[in-house]
């Protein structure tokens, strides 16, 4: 079986490099590749790549992701978030190849307490949200065989991540603020890989699963709660931090660009049933990925 990942570099495309290897040959592409083209700003150049390739299986893992920059830059997020993603799903359609496709909490509006479902009305709040939103319309258009999952707050332990600023905040300072009124679950890049590479085998022999996935950890945190979580792996392992005080504020403390949801929480019963797998309380991975950081030189 031939699959081809796009974003490669990214947190997620980077576990998926791993966590695909062991179902065929995996064409890994970004941005720089230069045999094939892996630039989501150039639609054709990764239609063109499909045709050439002509992957049973396709992975989308390349994205725009800065979420407060989409703001100033609507058009650009729109290409790389949807045109692209439209192309290469109608490529995907031609040769009958599968597409798996990320998306996030982002389309939802934020509103109330109950985790959203698949079935839930969707009203994006910023444009990462509407561009995410138009790709995930894009690849149920084009592409009957697809797998979208809808993912939050993902981590990975390659590159920065949230726990790796606090900590270094937490080092430098006496006192922090940390926004206590969103509430999600932090997923790693590892899991969703690890979850993909499962979907993928259920999907080829039952095709009757594609569709658009809810995939994040279970239980629900805010950041303040993560980062308290983080301060107090660090001290268990025997890491020196200077912060005494850990406030707890509301998003209204900390103005962006972008609007951000307040509830972030999705419900992950569809994923679970349908794929037959157990989705991790988030602390299992993020505890995990710090004892990693903790023991690694990079820190
Ligand atoms: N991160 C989150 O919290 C989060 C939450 C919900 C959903 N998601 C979704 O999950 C998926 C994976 O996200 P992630 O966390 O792995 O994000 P990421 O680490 O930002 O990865 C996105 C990748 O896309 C690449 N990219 C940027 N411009 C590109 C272009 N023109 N052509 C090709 N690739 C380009 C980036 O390359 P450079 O690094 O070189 O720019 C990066 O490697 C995305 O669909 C994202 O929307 C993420």
């Amino acid at each position: 079986m031939n699959i081809l990942l796009f974003g490669k570099t990214g947190q997620v495309g980077w576990e998926l490099q791993r966590a695909l290897a062991p179902l065929g040959k995996v064409i890994a592409l970004d941005v720089r590749s230069e045999e094939f083209c892996g630039d989501f700003s150039n639609p054709h150049g990764v239609a063109e790549t499909v045709r050439r390739i002509k992957p049973d299986v396709i992975v989308n893992a390349a994205a725009h992701t800065a979420v407060d920059k989409a703001e100033s830059e609507r058009d650009f997020a729109q290409l790389l978030n949807a045109t692209s993603v439209g192309a290469i799903a109608k490529e995907a359609a031609k040769i009958n190849a599968w597409l798996i496709h990320y998306s996030t909490d982002y389309v939802f509006p934020g509103t109330g307490e109950r985790p959203w479902s698949e079935t839930d009305e969707t009203a994006p709040l910023n444009v990462y949200g509407e561009t995410k939103l138009a790709g995930e319309n894009a690849v149920q258009a084009h592409c009957l065989n697809h797998l979208i999952f809808r993912t939050s707050w993902v981590y990975a332990g390659k590159g920065n991540n949230f726990a790796k600023t606090m900590l270094r905040l937490a080092k430098e300072r006496s006192e922090l603020s940390v926004i206590n009124d969103q509430f999600g679950a932090p997923t790693g890049a590892e899991l969703l890989a690890d979850c993909t590479a499962h979907a993928i085998r259920t999907a080829l022999t039952n095709p009757e699963v594609a569709g658009l996935y809810h995939l994040v950890a279970s239980g629900t945190t805010t950041w303040h709660d993560y980062a308290a979580l983080v301060f107090e792996e660090a001290r268990k392992a025997g890491i020196e931090l200077a912060i005494k005080k850990l406030n707890a504020v509301e998003t209204s403390a900390y103005p962006t660009p972008a609007r951000r949801p307040h509830n972030s929480r999705l419900n992950t019963a569809k994923f679970q049933d349908n794929f037959g797998l157990v989705l991790p309380d988030w602390e299992t991975g993020v505890k995990r990925m710090l004892a990693e950081m903790f023991t690694s030189a990079s820190l």
